[in-house]
This record gives structure tokens, C-alpha cells and sequence, in this order.
């Protein structure tokens, strides 16, 4: 699957004065989609929206609602389209968003509604008892139409891309994972942990449990071919993944390969499976000679993130994910980690999926998620891999900063990185044989501004020898 939404539109529906129009925009921006507001299509057509309902009542402007939206539906250019408050109250508007869109309604309070709407000249919002009574009687048509709901642009992007980020949601995984029948494949340390939480909530469709190998050493052709062998699911089952970013990459591979594919679902139990590795549709194993150098394009169904899952990760793998957070942060421009843990998981979860919806297949703007990565391979493999990936992120992220003339001031303060004792040449040869090295690097105009860019040699080597202790 190349993305979730990838021949869908989003349909933002929802109250007046819900904000559908500013925060469509905003979604339209992040994912590089054309924004339709169809209130002001249908003001180009005929005027103001009030006049039209007074000269020719609701029934004629919900008709002129329902065949202006047509087209934009049945389009192949897919969009971000915000509908009017009561466009889903016509039979033939919800048939065609059943058809063509992933339709989120936009949540606001009534008394937020109102005071945001109640000096304009909107028809039904001329009294504030009939208001009331038209939002509690449309609140219920809202769930009942959206997939999702949402308040802001990344719940939005977070709906979009399958990923439901909730603390608790591990106890509702068997209303978020579906298919007839489950395999939950899980990592063999949080099996112990959290696979019990895992199989009582699956409940009477878990089919059968298996352990990977804890961590790194998941990903390999061995528990792969041992995981292949003992699955016993039809492609009407799912695959369910409890684990880190090892267990998601390698059990992600299993189902994109297994019977040629069967769907899976997330369940990412670190800081970085759950801001990075369980989005975007990488899976994949390492060989010999390289890390990832097997793998599929296969989204999750559903990425089910559990924040509360964190509380027992140790502090070392913690750190690993801050330095992603910190990675997010630099190049969303804004201050991501210092959020409470919570937040900062759905807001660093919704950057990253904004980035791979843009660009499912890595062609484009994804490639900008390797900032300080380069660097942090070259000295992973010169350490023969005993450098904690975390680690070698920070560093790079201080070369990158460095690189791009700004300072290193927040990855000093929040992750805190150590030079270390690699041989140079080494670290050297492995910053040339990167495959994504390939002489381009990511780098900052600014926070904010990401660039792919190329660098001359000698600067690059200046750069990695000051992440090298003396
Ligand atoms: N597919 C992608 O887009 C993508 C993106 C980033 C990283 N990755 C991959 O992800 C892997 C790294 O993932 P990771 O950092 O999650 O490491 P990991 O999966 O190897 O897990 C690290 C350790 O944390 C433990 N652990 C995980 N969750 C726990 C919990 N809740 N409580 C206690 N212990 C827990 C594991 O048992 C393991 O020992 C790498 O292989 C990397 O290549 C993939």
C-alpha cells in the first residue's frame, strides 16, 4: 500500500464555526494537497450564501451543496476539502465521502461556535436557542459520517496516515486492530511486560502469539524465516506487532511478504517506534554488510500509539527517542521536545506522517528526516555498532547544526553529546559508503528550513573529525 489516503480526499465536516476552513488550509499546506472550501466555491457561483437561502430556501442550497461537491470528489487530484456545517445531512454527500474521502469532523465546544459565528450573517445562526439545538441534533450525524474527529491540523495528518495516538489505547486494541483473526508477534522483553495487556484486549480473535529475538536482533532473515514458518493466518487475518522499531520493522516485513502481503497494525512500545519507525510504511531487515538493506513499502493498517507504554522503557532508550524528537523539532521549527511526553508523541508522530504522506516512496521531502543522520551511521559503523544509535543521532544532529552555521545550543542542552572513540578513517570510509551519503547532506537554513544539499569533501571531514574524541 503506497499510503493510506493515497486516492482519497480528506473531508473536513463539522459544525459552523468548527474552524474547518483555516485548519483545511493549514492540513492542505502540510501534506501538499490543493484546499477547496466549499462555502467559497459556491459564493463564486452565486453570491452570498445568506441572500441564496433567503431567495431560495435550505432545500435549494443543500441540492447547490451536493452537485458542487461532486466534481471535487470524483476527482483524481486529491484534495483537502471543507464541507458547510449541514452538507452532510444530504444522503448523496455522505454516499460520495463513503466513496472517495477520509472524512474527519472538526470538534468545538458550542459556546466557541457561537461566539465565533453569531455576528456574521449565517442563516441558522440567528438565535442562540436554535443554534444549540441544531449543533446537539448534528453533533450525533458527525460521529456516525467521520472516521475521525479531530481539533487541530495534526490530528488531522494523524488520521490520515492511520495513526491513532492515545494513552490507554493498548486496552482498546481489539476495537482498533481489525481483521477476523490476529497474530501478535512481539518483541520477547515487552511480551513479558505488556503482551498480556496485548492478548486480553485481542481476546477471542488472537489466533496465535509469537516472540522475536529482543531488539536489533529481530532483524534478521533467521526470525524472520522462523516468524514466515510458523504463521498460520489467511490474508483475511492481521498481523499484530507489540515492540520497538526492530519488532515493527521486522514483523512489518513479515506481513508485507507473507501470502504476498496481509494487513498489519503498529504497536510501537518505545519513543522512537512510536514518533518514527511504526510511520510511513518502511519496513525491513538488516544483512551482514548493512543495516535495512531488505525491506518493503507496507503501511500499517493502523498505527495504535500508547504513550503510557513508555513508563517502562529504560532511560537509555528514552534518550534514543529525544534525539528524533530533537531531529523533529529542528526541522518542524518548532520547540517539539520540551512538550510533556504526551503531546510531544502526537505532535513528532503527526510531523513524521506529514512528511511520509507527502512523499510515500521516499522520491522527495522525506529524505529531509535524515538530518544528522549520516553522520550518526558513519560513526555507528565505525564503532562496529556498539554506539547506541541515540547517541550517534546527537552527534550528528551537533555536525548538522554545525554545518549549517547555527548553533548547537539545544542539542547540547538536551542530549548532551559526547565525542567518541572511533578510529577516524574508519569512520571516515563509512560517511563515503553510506548509501544515502551519496555526497548529499541535510542541513538548516534555518529552523524550520531543511535543504538537501551537496558539501565539499574536507568540510564533511572536518565536520565528523569533531565528533571524534581526541
Ligand atoms: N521503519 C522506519 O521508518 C524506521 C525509522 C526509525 C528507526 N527504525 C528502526 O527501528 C529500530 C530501532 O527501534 P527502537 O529504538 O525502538 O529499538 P528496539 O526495537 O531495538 O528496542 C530497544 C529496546 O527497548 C526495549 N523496549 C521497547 N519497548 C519497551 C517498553 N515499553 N518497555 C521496556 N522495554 C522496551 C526492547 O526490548 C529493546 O531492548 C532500528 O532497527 C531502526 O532501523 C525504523
Amino acid at each position: 500500500m503506497e499510503s493510506p489516503i493515497a486516492d482519497k480526499h480528506i473531508a473536513l465536516i463539522g459544525f459552523m464555526g468548527a474552524g474547518k476552513t483555516s485548519l483545511g488550509g493549514e492540513v492542505a499546506r502540510l501534506l501538499g494537497r490543493p484546499f477547496i472550501d466549499l462555502d467559497e466555491e459556491i459564493e463564486r457561483r452565486i453570491g452570498r450564501i445568506s441572500e441564496f437561502f433567503e431567495r431560495s430556501g435550505e432545500g435549494a442550497f443543500r441540492h447547490l451543496e451536493a452537485t458542487l461537491l461532486e466534481p471535487v470528489l470524483a476527482s483524481r487530484r486529491q484534495s483537502v476539502v471543507a464541507l458547510g456545517g449541514g452538507a452532510v445531512t444530504i444522503p448523496e454527500v455522505r454516499d460520495a465521502l463513503r466513496a472517495h474521502a477520509l472524512t474527519v469532523t472538526v470538534d468545538v465546544e458550542v459556546e466557541e461556535a457561537w461566539r465565533r459565528v453569531r455576528d456574521s450573517d449565517r442563516p441558522l445562526a440567528r438565535d442562540r436557542a436554535a443554534f444549540q439545538a441544531l449543533f446537539e441534533e448534528r453533533a450525533a450525524l458527525y460521529r456516525r459520517v467521520a472516521h475521525a474527529a479531530a481539533t487541530d491540523s495534526h490530528d488531522v495528518v494523524l488520521a490520515a496516515a492511520a495513526v491513532h495516538v492515545e494513552p490507554g489505547a493498548l486496552e482498546r486494541l481489539g476495537e482498533l486492530a481489525p481483521g477476523k483473526e490476529v497474530a501478535l508477534v512481539a518483541d520477547s522483553h515487552v511480551a513479558g511486560i505488556h503482551g498480556a495487556a496485548a492478548q486480553l484486549a485481542l481476546g477471542a480473535r488472537l489466533q496465535s502469539t509469537h516472540e522475536l529475538p529482543r531488539g536489533e536482533e529481530a532483524k534478521t532473515l533467521v526470525a524472520c524465516e522462523r516468524l514466515w514458518r510458523e504463521l498460520a493466518l489467511t490474508r483475511a487475518g492481521t498481523l499484530v506487532a507489540l515492540g520497538g522499531g526492530s519488532t515493527t520493522d521486522t514483523a512489518g516485513f513479515a506481513a508485507a511478504t507473507f501470502l504476498r502481503g496481509v494487513p498489519w497494525v503498529a504497536v510501537p512500545t518505545s519513543l522512537v517506534g512510536q514518533i518514527d519507525a511504526s510511520i510511513g510504511g518502511k519496513t525491513g531487515l538488516n544483512l551482514a554488510h548493512g543495516k535495512n538493506l531488505v525491506g518493503a513499502f507496507h503501511w500499517p493498517v493502523r498505527a495504535v500509539v500508547d504513550p503510557g507504554l513508555l513508563q517502562t522503557l529504560p532511560e537509555s532508550e528514552l534518550s534514543a527517542g529525544m534525539a528524533e524528537a530533537v531531529k523533529s523539532g529542528l526541522l518542524a521549527g518548532e520547540r517539539l521536545w520540551e512538550l510533556p511526553l504526551t503531546e510531544l508523541v502526537r505532535r513528532c508522530a503527526a510531523f513524521k506522517a506529514a512528511i511520509c504522506l507527502r512523499d510515500p516512496l521516499d522520491h522527495g521531502p522525506r529524505a529531509t528526516l535524515n538530518l544528522g543522520h549520516t553522520f550518526a551511521h558513519a560513526l555507528e559503523a565505525a564503532s562496529g555498532y556498539t554506539l547506541p544509535h541515540g547517541r550517534a543521532v546527537a552527534l550528528g544532529l551537533a555536525a548538522a547544526l554545525r554545518l549549517s552555521g547555527l548553533s548547537t545550543e539545544v542539542v547540547d542542552e538536551v542530549l548532551r553529546p559526547e565525542p567518541v572513540r572511533v578510529d577516524r578513517d574508519d569512520a571516515w570510509a563509512a560517511l563515503e559508503r553510506d548509501k544515502k551519503g551519496k555526497g548529499t547532506y541535510v542541513l538548516l537554513e534555518a529552523p524550520g528550513r531543511p535543504v538537501v544539499t551537496s558539501l565539499a569533501d574536507e568540510d564533511a571531514r572536518r565536520a565528523l573529525d569533531e565528533l571524534i574524541a581526541r
